[in-house]
């Protein structure tokens, strides 16, 4: 796809589709009134004979209307003017995508980007037009023998912006929706990929490939041998059942002096997590493909920022391994020494996302980060308390917490706090071991954060549980959402000083 912005009336536009915008009840927006003047009533007839309400996501196709130099023109239902926010937007923007999409205009020239959404300037309404047009035209296909591709698709689309003067700013909205863009197609694309393909050595190649592509990038691949040296008796206990070696691939972005303190993202990366010996259900056992959808995340996220060459140093960890439940698998009541020295009971061989993330977490101290973020499918309680929409967040330092926060606000990539308490810590105690992996009944989500709070005291500590928001379940629509990829470069856009052209 290709994207443009550009300051210009509707009236002048020579291009295979117009785009403008209507609200409920049959009123037209200021682009759509002035098509509406030159076309001598067009559009307003038709709205009066109750063709188009308005209402938000109606869409009406109009051809060859009067003195107007283009060969379509898109009317949108924009719902009541006043109430059109965030969401509303984003949705208005992929019905008009896929619209487009199936029609047969190749190209078109789009003003919804001129609506006024409360609180949001023309960068965030051109930053998010082109996320989520690209969200809308991804496909997963590369495992497919026979692809449907729409005969006429879309391939161009420019944006208006309502003075010459935001130019430089839609420009960069266009450079940064660009880059986040493209870190989540990377995201969904190993998401997608299925287990028997998809194992710890594919998420190292993965790694090596954004070596290759950019100069900004180097990694290392951490093996179980060396894992062995170092201690992670934790993170290998998980991987043991698998026949599948545990690899962790450390991706170094440096976009910054050497003695520039890096950011360091961890991505909980098992690839297929059958629960080992506490076996789970076998009903949708398939998704548990996505349970390295934080490793995903992180390379999307590294894939973003290299793109954008921010000028910070990211140091990325993909903790791949596989849990199953073969004859050489960790069993409940196994006691294990993670690479911190602290020993931890298995009451629960299904909770081995903490028990890999630990030792990653043990294992970054040696960067002396600015701050970690770990990122991880880690509990189905998350998926009770928040759902779909939002990404659990847990944070031993307030600040942290808020930036977090703030940048999923400005990247409409939601998150929602959950408390770190100490009381909930008691849930751990364990009579035979410092603690175990299992907080027992009531808040799954947060006790596994005190689990991995437990290794990260030596520094600045987030952590975001994805189980929710990382993939869409169930039915034909099922996939990788890319997500929290556009939260986390957003925080390092932020980090790393870039205006946004305000
Ligand atoms: N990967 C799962 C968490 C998960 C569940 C992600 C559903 C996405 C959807 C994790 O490893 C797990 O199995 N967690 C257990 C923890 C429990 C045994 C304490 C869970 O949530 O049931
Ligand atoms: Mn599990
Ligand atoms: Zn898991």
């Amino acid at each position: 796809m290709e994207f443009s912005v550009k300051s210009g009336s509707p009236e002048k536009q020579r291009s295979a589709c117009i785009v403008v915008g209507v609200f409920e009840p049959r009123r037209l927006s200021a682009v759509a009134e002035q098509l509406d003047e030159i076309s001598e009533g067009y559009i307003s007839n038709l709205l009066r004979r109750g063709d188009l309400e308005g209402k938000s996501g109606q869409m009406l196709l109009l051809h060859q209307v009067p003195n107007i130099l283009s060969e379509r023109v898109l009317l949108v239902g924009c719902g009541k003017e006043r109430e059109l926010d965030e969401r509303q937007y984003r949705q208005i923007i992929s019905k008009t995508i896929n619209t487009l999409n199936e029609t047969g205009s190749m190209e078109a020239v789009c003003f919804l980007s001129e609506l006024h959404v409360k609180g949001r300037d023309t960068y965030w309404k051109v930053r998010q037009a082109i996320e989520a047009t690209q969200d809308c035209l991804y496909s997963f296909n590369s495992l497919k023998t026979r692809i449907e591709e729409p005969r006429r698709p879309l391939r161009k689309i420019i944006f208006n912006v309502p003075t010459r003067r935001e130019l430089p700013i839609g420009e960069r909205a266009i450079a940064h929706g660009l880059g986040v863009s493209e870190g989540i197609t990377t995201c969904k694309n190993v998401g997608n990929m299925p287990p028997n393909i998809c194992n710890p050595a594919y998420l190292a190649e993965q790694a090596r490939i954004l070596e290759n592509d950019y100069d900004s990038v180097s990694t290392h691949i951490v093996d179980e041998s060396e894992m062995e040296e170092l201690g992670m008796g934790s993170y290998l206990a998980v991987g043991r059942g698998s026949a599948n070696e545990s690899m962790m691939s450390v991706i170094k972005y440096n976009g910054a002096d050497n003695d520039s303190a890096p950011i360091v993202l961890v991505g909980k990366g098992v690839t297929f997590d059958s629960g080992g010996i506490s076996l789970k259900p076998g009903e949708a056992m398939d998704e548990m493909k996505y349970d390295m959808g934080g490793a995903a995340a992180v390379l999307g996220t590294m894939h973003s920022i290299a793109e954008l060459k921010l000028p910070i140093n990211v140091i990325g960890i993909l903790a791949g391994c596989e849990n199953m439940p073969g004859s050489n698998a960790y069993r409940p009541g196994d006691i294990l020494t993670t690479m911190s020295g602290q020993t931890v009971e298995v009451l629960n061989t299904d909770a081995e996302g903490r028990l890999v993330l630990c030792d990653a977490l043990t294992y970054v101290e040696r960067f002396n980060p600015e701050l970690v973020i770990d990122v991880a499918t880690l509990t189905g309680a998350c998926v009770v308390a928040l759902g779909k929409h939002a990404s659990g967040l847990l944070s031993t330092h307030n600040p942290l917490a808020h930036e977090l926060l703030n940048a999923s606000d400005q990247s409409g990539d939601r998150a929602w706090r959950l408390p770190l308490w100490d009381e909930y810590q008691e849930q751990l105690e364990s009579p035979f071991a410092d603690f175990t992996n299992l907080g027992g009944k009531g808040a799954g989500t947060i006790t596994a954060a005190c689990f991995l709070a437990r290794f990260t005291k030596k520094y600045h500590w987030a952590h975001l549980d994805i189980a929710g928001t990382a993939w869409r379940s169930g039915g034909k629509d099922k996939g990788s959402t890319g997500r929290p990829v556009s939260m986390l470069t957003q925080f390092l856009i932020n980090r790393s000083g870039q205006e946004q052209g305000e």
